[in-house]
């Protein structure tokens, strides 16, 4: 029970996302009280739903669109009025899609850098400010290898994940005299229903292809999970302001 006593809040917690569900099933499991952020109050329900029974553990629910960046800074004061400073973050929510270049509109770029990376800025800020979070405290960003590879008909989706990648570095010397780490956990392909969209789209030979290119073969929502609890546990104490790649070799090629 690492994270007994820990208090940490996940977004993009809704239970049909794995990754998130992983996260979540994972933090909880080793003791940690969760505030469950989404838009969707039955899917942050569901996942409330699936997390191991445990008699001291309050999880809670918070319902609310991270694309509201005004209301960010509010929405954390008032969880930590009700439920207390918070021990730990795991941004895992994010706008995910295709963004070819020809057909390009300026209001898709709000899309996906207002939830995946301005976001997170105000969660980060949110987080420093005085009393919000415990010293000790980590804050994990979660990114993609599409941050750190160029994807055709993805730019949008990369740009935005590569942006996280250096939020944390700043972040994480901004934060340091806290005793606040903030680190970044960035998979390359995961299984689970976003995979087999891709494979879908993709054909056989196609996604035998991608597979290929994961050499110690493609994560799980586990495998994700496991580096969200090194990073947010005691036994990464000191490590701040890195990318912990969850790619089964694909950027190593
Ligand atoms: N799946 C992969 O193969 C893969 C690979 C590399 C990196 N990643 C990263 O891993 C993380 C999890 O990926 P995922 O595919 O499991 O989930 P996801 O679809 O990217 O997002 C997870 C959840 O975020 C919530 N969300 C979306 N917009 C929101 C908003 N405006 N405000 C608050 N919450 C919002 C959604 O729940 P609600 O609809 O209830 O709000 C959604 O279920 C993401 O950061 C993703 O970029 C995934």
């Amino acid at each position: 029970m690492l994270l007994a006593n820990k208090h940490i809040l996940v977004t993009g917690a809704s239970a049909d996302s794995d990754i998130g569900l992983a996260i979540c099933h994972s933090l909880a499991s080793q003791g940690a009280k969760l505030g469950l952020l989404g838009r969707r109050s039955e899917a942050l329900e569901k996942t409330l739903s699936l997390l191991p029974a445990k008699a001291d553990t309050s999880h809670y629910l918070c319902p609310f669109d991270l694309t509201q960046l005004d209301g960010i800074s509010e929405q954390i004061k008032r969880l930590v009025e009700t439920h207390g400073a918070f021990d730990g973050l795991v941004h895992s929510a994010s706008f995910q899609g295709y963004s070819p270049l020809k057909t390009l509109k300026p209001q898709q770029i709000s899309q996906y850098f207002d939830l995946n990376f301005a976001a997170a800025a105000m969660l980060l800020s949110a987080f420093a400010k005085q009393q919000q979070s415990r010293p000790g405290a980590s804050l994990i960003l979660i990114g993609s290898a599409a941050g750190q590879k160029g994807l055709k008909g993805r730019c949008l989706y990369a740009a935005s994940k590569a942006a996280l990648a250096s939020l944390v570095k700043s972040a994480a010397l901004e934060l340091a005299d806290k005793q606040i780490r903030v680190n970044c956990v960035a998979p390359a392909l995961v299984s689970g229903s976003k995979a087999d969209k891709q494979f879908a789209m993709l054909g056989e030979q196609q996604s035998q292809a991608l597979i290929a290119a994961h050499p110690l073969g493609i994560a799980s929502p586990q495998d994700v999970a496991d580096a969200v609890s090194f990073l947010i546990g005691p036994h990464s104490r000191k490590i701040t302001g890195t990318t912990l790649n969850v790619d089964g070799g694909f950027l190593a090629g």
